[in-house]
């Protein structure tokens, strides 16, 4: 039988705070494939995260199919915003959710991984995470701050990953993150940059998956979703209707499971898919490929 087998590798999923989104069922994904897997989690996030494990408010979507619970082997505070400490102004190093974390940059948080586990030590990293302050307005009214932040978060921050953490990685090590269709389409409602920074993640996955497999023999992958409900994207105010939409005007007429991106996602990690680099893997039950809303009749 040919199956995704991940065991013996080690992964780290970058934008975990909750059981509800593409990295948390990506993490599940690879650990049902055999994988060992740490968690990156944004600080203003942490606290709340460790108790809804720590009072087993996750102990449901934590189930593995072998009747165990999905254990972290690490949970790294992780703000992608910032490559090193010194990076991060001071009130956000002296805040109350930040200061007791250590450091919680993306050179930190190499470096943790580094002390745990030595080098050598990596075989897959996902990045999961997004973050646009003005993603609820247009383009036209995005304020040059929220712009660059939305790009420097969301897709600098994969840039980031890749230069730091490949050296950890074992030969034919994985990175893949979470694009959407806004890089290519317009979708009203997803502003402040956000569609900017996920053109800038797909041209980046390109380029890297050249530089980073010539360098280190490692792919760089993205799969571009369809619509979720998690908590992220419930934020931007309209993902409902998205779901919906979708739903209506697919190939495939149904809701996007979140475990299907999830075994996509341990697919595109797995060995199975050494020839597979630079690319950008639809996950949407086929909407991407439409011209025009279904007619009611058909
Ligand atoms: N939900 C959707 O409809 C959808 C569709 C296509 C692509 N995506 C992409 O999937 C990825 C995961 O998002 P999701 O929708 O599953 O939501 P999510 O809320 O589960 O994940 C986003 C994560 O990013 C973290 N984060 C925000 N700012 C951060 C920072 N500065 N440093 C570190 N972490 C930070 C959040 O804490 C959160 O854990 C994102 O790249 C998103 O753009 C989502």
């Amino acid at each position: 039988m040919l199956k995704i087998d991940l065991a013996g590798k080690r992964a780290l999923v970058a934008g975990v705070a909750d059981d509800a989104g593409f990295g948390f069922a990506i993490a599940k994904s690879l650990a049902e494939a055999g994988a060992g897997v740490s968690v990156g989690t944004w600080p203003p996030a942490l606290n709340i995260f460790m108790n809804l494990m720590e009072r087993g408010k996750m102990d449901e979507s934590r189930m593995l199919s072998s009747g165990q619970l999905l254990e972290f082997e690490k949970v790294y505070p992780l703000d992608a915003a910032y490559d090193t400490l010194a990076d991060a102004p001071e009130d956000i190093r002296t805040n109350k959710r930040y200061k007791e974390t250590g450091d919680f940059s993306i050179e930190g948080m190499t470096r943790r991984i580094e002390a745990d586990f030595g080098r050598d030590s990596l075989d897959i990293v996902i990045h999961s995470l997004a973050n646009g302050p003005e993603v609820k307005k247009p383009l036209l009214e995005t304020s040059r701050s929220g712009y660059l932040t939305a790009v420097s978060v969301s897709a600098y921050s994969l840039i980031s990953m890749v230069s730091r953490l490949a050296p950890l990685m074992r030969k034919g090590g994985s990175f893949l993150s979470l694009t959407y269709l806004a890089s290519e389409r317009v979708i009203p409602g997803y502003g402040g940059g956000m569609s900017s920074a996920k053109a800038a993640l797909e041209s980046d996955t390109r380029t890297l998956a050249f530089e980073a497999g010539r360098k280190y023999g490692i792919r760089v992958n993205t799969i571009s979703a369809g619509p979720l409900a998690s908590r992220a994207a419930s934020a931007i105010g309209f993902i409902e209707e998205m779901v919906d939409f979708y739903k209506a005007n697919s190939p495939l007429p149904e809701q996007l499971a979140a475990s299907e991106v999830g075994n996509v996602a341990a697919f595109l990690s797995s060995p199975l898919a050494s020839g597979i680099t630079g690319t950008t893997v639809y996950v949407d039950k086929g909407y991407h490929t439409m011209g025009r809303t279904v007619p009611p009749e058909t």
